[in-house]
């Protein structure tokens, strides 16, 4: 396929770092939304992703391109949130995977975290380009707001002691970062050169609430992405397309939410998904997004679409997409293609995920609203309760009755205690909860992960105390 630096793709973007640093705030802003205070908890909880149009990135940074001088060949920026709670190495890791360059957002208050260090980790290792934000700057002492301002301009606006107070955290960052074995500098302190053609990785100063840096930040993934990763960047006509969740939304049924990397997906195409009972091959019926500058992962009026080109985060509507697995490519049978070669390619990744998913003989049913809560929730049972939690079976979406009946087995195998259902940011059929009472099925829900693992934790501790 000829591709040519002229045909970019938008870079994708991923942002992580520890819980509440200001991820998706910081989207926020930009977006000018308020999807960070609409979560539960204010905690993400799933992969997120917003698309940027060239305009909107000219317009944010505008103030700043006054002196710089950038000229936009991007055609915009597609940008995925992640969630910074310990629960989701997970969606990080998928997060980190899927990536063209990163911001890692760092609470200039509170330094490295656990997570900023998964991150880091995550991120080297897949050798991905990335920005540092420095956020909160605003919680500096006496910090003078200078809304939206680039972040130079507003540190000229502080008295000596605020700026010396950014200066000494800012170094304490830097200092941390060294120890991880990562060289930074403020980015206006250091060469071009420096981060373009080393490892160096410039630090932003930042306010996700009052917006200072937010240009500074934009920009320089721009000018990371056009002059550090251009070749990579080169528009593929060859289909690469991955899937982030798999979703029920009202009256749609349930949605595939995939990332078109590359090439196009259009209505109508036979496309063959992964699932854990084989391949399945369906007819693209709709292609919807958000509007630009809306988060995906929250309800709006879609946009209906006949045609996408990569790179786009868009919901697929189909048959039979309930059993799809995220984390799984998606390929479209050609008119030149053997339908059972894109079967088997589809499949080749499963066995590393069915791992994951197997279950115990005797457990508890655990039931989500996305797989990729499910496989966080499995993770967190698995590997950081102690004794692990135990699980027999599995879902996704609303509690039925048929459920309640399944888990019940539990009483006659003689564990009563894992006649539960943990059921995580999903609905429950009143007949289901009826059932469960007559059944002797208990049904402990949440809506934010780790208070599931606290009430059964606390309901074990009560059985065996
Ligand atoms: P998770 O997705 O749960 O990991 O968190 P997050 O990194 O997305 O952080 P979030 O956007 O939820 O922000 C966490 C809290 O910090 C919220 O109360 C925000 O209002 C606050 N916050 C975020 N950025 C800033 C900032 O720049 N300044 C100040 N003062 N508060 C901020
Ligand atoms: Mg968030
Ligand atoms: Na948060």
């Amino acid at each position: 396929e000829a591709r040519s630096p002229d045909d970019l793709r938008c870079p994708i973007v991923v942002i992580m770092g520890h819980v509440d640093t200001g991820k998706t705030k910081l989207l926020d802003k930009i977006r000018k939304t308020n999807v960070q205070e609409g979560e539960a908890g204010g905690i993400t909880q799933q992969i997120g992703a917003t698309f940027f149009e060239k305009k909107t990135l000219e317009a944010q940074t505008a103030k700043l391109n006054v002196t710089e001088k950038f000229d936009f060949k991007v055609p915009g920026m597609l940008v995925i949130d992640t969630p910074g709670h310990e629960s989701f190495t997970n969606l990080r890791s998928r997060g980190s995977s899927l990536c063209d360059v990163a911001i890692l957002v760092v609470d200039l208050m509170h330094g490295l975290e656990q997570q900023t260090i998964e991150s880091l980790t995550m991120l080297r290792k897949r050798g991905v380009p990335f920005v540092i934000a420095l956020n909160k700057v605003d919680r500096c002492y006496a910090w003078k707001t200078c809304k939206d301002t680039p972040i130079r301009d507003a540190l000229k606006e502080q008295d000596e002691g605020t700026v010396s107070e950014f200066r000494s955290r800012a170094t304490d960052a830097k200092v941390q970062l060294q120890e991880q074995g990562v060289n930074s500098n403020i980015y206006w302190e250091m060469g071009e050169d420096d981060w373009m053609n080393s490892d160096f990785v410039p630090l932003i100063p930042t306010s996700a609430v009052t917006g200072e840096g937010v240009q500074d930040v934009l920009m320089l993934l721009c000018q990371m992405a056009q002059r550090k990763i251009w070749k990579q960047l080169m528009w593929c006509a060859n289909l690469q397309c991955t899937v982030l969740e798999v979703k029920a939304i009202d009256g749609l049924g349930m949605t595939v939410d995939v990332l078109v990397v590359n090439g196009h997906l259009r209505e109508g195409d036979r496309a063959v998904f992964c699932t854990l009972n084989g391949p399945i091959v369906t007819e693209i019926r709709g292609l919807l997004t958000p509007p630009p500058s809306r988060e995906m992962r929250v309800k709006s009026e879609y946009i209906h679409h006949k045609e996408v080109k990569g790179a786009l985060g868009v919901k697929v509507i189909g048959n039979n997409l309930e059993k799809v697995m995220a984390g799984t490519p998606v390929m479209i049978v050609g008119p030149e293609d053997e339908e059972e070669d894109i079967k088997s390619e589809v499949m080749a990744d499963l066995t590393k995920l069915e791992a994951k998913l197997s279950t115990d003989k005797s457990g508890v049913l655990v039931q989500a609203s996305t797989l990729g809560a499910l496989e966080a929730l499995l993770q967190f049972l698995r590997e950081e309760t102690n004794p692990p939690i135990p699980v027999s079976a599995i879902g996704i979406g609303t509690v039925h009755k048929r459920d309640v009946t399944k888990i019940s087995i539990m009483n006659e195998k003689g564990h009563p205690e894992y006649a539960t259902i943990l059921a995580f940011d999903v609905s429950i059929e009143r007949e289901a909860r009826e059932h469960a009472q007559e059944m002797g099925v208990r049904i402990m829900t949440a809506d934010i992960i780790y208070h599931l693992f606290d009430q059964f934790t606390r309901f074990m501790d009560e059985l065996t105390a």
